[in-house]
């Protein structure tokens, strides 16, 4: 796996750059800022969660970098560069081999994936022929290697049987071997466990846990779960109506979150480390409508400190220290606070 050796070699140095990125939908009602200029960086061999509420843009961005938005949503302003290149500026035919030979992604729904029609063996052969000039033979050894890699019992048989005879966790198998198969040095997982009963998303957890620890690809895992996010992410976004407005190792995030909407996520999200009895609670109020966001903040209408500069102006992000960011008019003073710590250590 060069790849792999690769991904060991350079950890801490970056592998994916994304600066003010902007993506609209072009609606015959309006343009809608799906997302709204966000910026991070993942370094090879990271893990890093995107968490939010449903509609708050990590669909779309991850859609984005693997230029597959489909119209009318369109990049309309920032930058992606993955491995010291300009994403963005790659034309058709660049992005169909930057997807499977640098990047791939394992999408929520399997069964929309694969196709009824071909056997397993037959689909990945082709997704390894599609991106690497090799033989039929080697492709089969390697999609045979693959299967077993991801805990198909009998990979040799199940090679020629059709997607309909898997069950739900194990098409979900074949999902994540097929993002493997090219060996990537950056896999995007979007939601790939909540369409299976929660043993099984656990074992695919610990699965994707244990690849990514053996190949050491990078990974952005977008979950509803906080339980997944504790399991296998380093680090942590959080979005809310297509901005970050947090972003923290794990640790940091779980506990010594610094956005209302994070401390409201936490509360209403199912944590591993929860007692089995703890009641979850919703926020209140309601998403954000992309078509007429509000002005200023865009967790205000539903924030319980909004303050009236919130309503008016954008926060802007607030260095934490440790990589720990967050965007809130209430951090403006704990910001001055470590500045002033910084300047006089001895106090
Ligand atoms: N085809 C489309 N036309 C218009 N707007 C769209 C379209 N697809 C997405 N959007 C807008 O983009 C926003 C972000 O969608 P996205 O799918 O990224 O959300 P998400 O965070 O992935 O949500 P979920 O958790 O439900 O998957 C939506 O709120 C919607 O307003
Ligand atoms: S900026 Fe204001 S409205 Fe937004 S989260 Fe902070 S306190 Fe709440
Ligand atoms: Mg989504």
């Amino acid at each position: 796996m060069n790849n792999m050796v690769n991904n060991m070699d350079k950890k801490n140095q970056k592998l994916l750059e994304v600066k003010d990125l902007r993506v609209s939908f072009f609606t015959p009602v309006g343009e809608v800022k799906a997302v709204g200029g966000i910026s991070y960086d993942l370094n090879y061999g990271e893990v890093m969660g995107i968490v939010g509420e449903s509609g708050s843009g990590k669909s779309v961005e991850a859609y984005a970098i693997m230029g597959l938005l489909q119209s009318p949503g369109k990049v309309v302003g920032g930058s992606i560069t993955f491995d010291g290149e300009d994403v963005l500026a790659k034309s058709e035919k660049e992005m169909q081999a930057f997807r499977g030979n640098q990047v791939s992604m394992i999408f929520q729904n399997p069964m929309t994936c694969l196709n009824p029609v071909y056997t397993i063996g037959d689909q990945l052969i082709e997704a390894i022929r599609c991106h690497k000039k090799i033989s039929k033979a080697e492709a089969r050894e390697k999609s045979i290697e693959m299967l077993k890699l991801v805990g198909i019992n009998n990979p040799e048989r199940r090679m020629n049987q059709y997607p309909h005879e898997f069950s739900g966790g194990m098409r979900q198998r074949v999902m994540i071997a097929m993002g493997l198969i090219c060996d990537p040095k950056m896999l995007i997982a979007d939601e790939p466990t909540t369409a299976l009963d929660v043993t099984i998303q656990a074992q695919i957890i610990e699965l994707m846990k244990d690849i990514q620890q053996k190949t050491q690809m990078a990974i952005i895992f977008i979950t509803h779960n906080l339980g997944v996010v504790a399991e296998i992410c380093d680090r942590v976004t959080v979005m809310y109506a297509g901005k970050i407005v947090e972003q923290g190792n794990v640790e940091d995030i779980f506990y010594r979150p610094h956005h209302p909407y994070t401390m409201g996520l936490l509360r209403s999200m199912p944590r591993l480390d929860a007692e089995e009895y703890e009641r979850l609670i919703p926020i209140e109020g309601t998403p954000v409508d992309m078509l007429n966001p509000p002005a200023g903040c865009p967790f205000g209408p539903r924030c319980e400190h909004c303050m009236k500069i919130c309503l008016r102006r954008e926060p802007p992000q607030i260095d934490l220290g440790n990589g720990h960011t967050a965007a809130c008019w209430l951090l403006v003073d704990e910001a001055k606070r470590l500045a002033k710590k910084e300047e006089t250590p001895n106090e």
